[in-house]
């Protein structure tokens, strides 16, 4: 068992190249467990690649990451599948399976991952959707019955049903109305509350600014490849890194 001063996620000097093009250089970076830690950065500068190496999605051309203490390079493919359990993540179009309900997109990866009767997967399905705020009417729709912020919700739901210790949002609200992203910013928080005591950590990979002030415990700045800013919140508002500042004040 870890401790919480452990870190959830340890990247030792990555670089990852597409072609001749380097996407991740050298980077280095810890991911405190139990805390909320949002990346930001311009488009392109390699945030999406950088969650997929800590997915174990791609393989890094140099360096290691350590995910809750295990090497991810060490594993094997079949492993790397198991090992991936430990995450949840919450998409930026929750991807929903269009032709399931609300419950059955949540007991999916129950059915599929655990050895559950279908009575207690139905029953962890549903404590889940009203963990979220969905309320028992809206349990046997289907995703285009429900509004967007409810099929966040139900993205969520079924993000946090194999129990996770590692949620990843990635771009959680690109995309939504203000009162849709204020909601599911809420959720977050929420959610890393009510996950606090089994040391659950939050990642995030955002654009926006103002709720990634008021959300996180952490924020790291990724600008072409690398880390240049990471700091408490508090102290990240005030960075005088002039790329940091660019980025506050768009
Ligand atoms: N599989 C791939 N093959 C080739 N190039 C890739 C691949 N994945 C990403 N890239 C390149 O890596 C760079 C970083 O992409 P990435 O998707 O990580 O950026 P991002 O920070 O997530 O951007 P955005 O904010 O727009 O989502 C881009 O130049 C992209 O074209
Ligand atoms: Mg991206």
């Amino acid at each position: 068992m870890l401790t919480f001063e452990e870190p959830a996620v340890s990247i030792n000097s990555i670089t990852k190249e597409f072609g001749d093009h380097t996407v991740l250089n050298k980077l280095s970076f810890d991911i405190p467990r139990n805390k909320i830690t949002t990346i930001l950065g311009f488009s392109g500068a390699g945030k999406s690649t950088l969650l997929k190496l800590i997915l174990g999605l791609h393989k890094p051309d140099q360096g290691s990451i350590e995910v809750l203490g295990k090497n991810l390079s060490k594993f094997r493919p079949i492993e790397l599948r198991e090992f991936r359990q430990n995450f949840g993540m919450l998409f930026q179009y929750a991807a929903l399976f269009d032709s399931m309900t609300a419950v059955e997109n949540v007991y999916f990866p129950l059915n599929e991952f655990t050895s559950l009767s279908m009575e207690e997967m139905i029953d962890k399905a549903k404590k889940l959707l009203i963990s979220v705020g969905i309320k028992d009417i809206s349990f046997d729709r289907i995703p285009s019955e429900l509004s967007g912020g409810m099929r966040k919700r139900v993205g969520l739901a079924r993000g946090l049903a194999l129990d996770p210790l590692i949620m990843l949002y990635d771009e959680p609200t690109t995309g939504l109305d203000p009162i849709t992203t204020k909601m599911v910013n809420e959720l977050i928080v929420d959610t890393a509350k009510k996950n606090k005591d089994r040391g659950m950590t939050s990642i995030i990979i955002s654009h926006d600014v103002k709720a990634t002030l008021r959300i996180s415990d952490y924020v790291a700045f990724l600008d072409r490849g690398n880390i240049v800013e990471y700091l408490p919140v508090k102290e990240f508002e005030k960075s005088t890194n002039p790329l940091v500042q660019e980025f506050i004040n768009l």
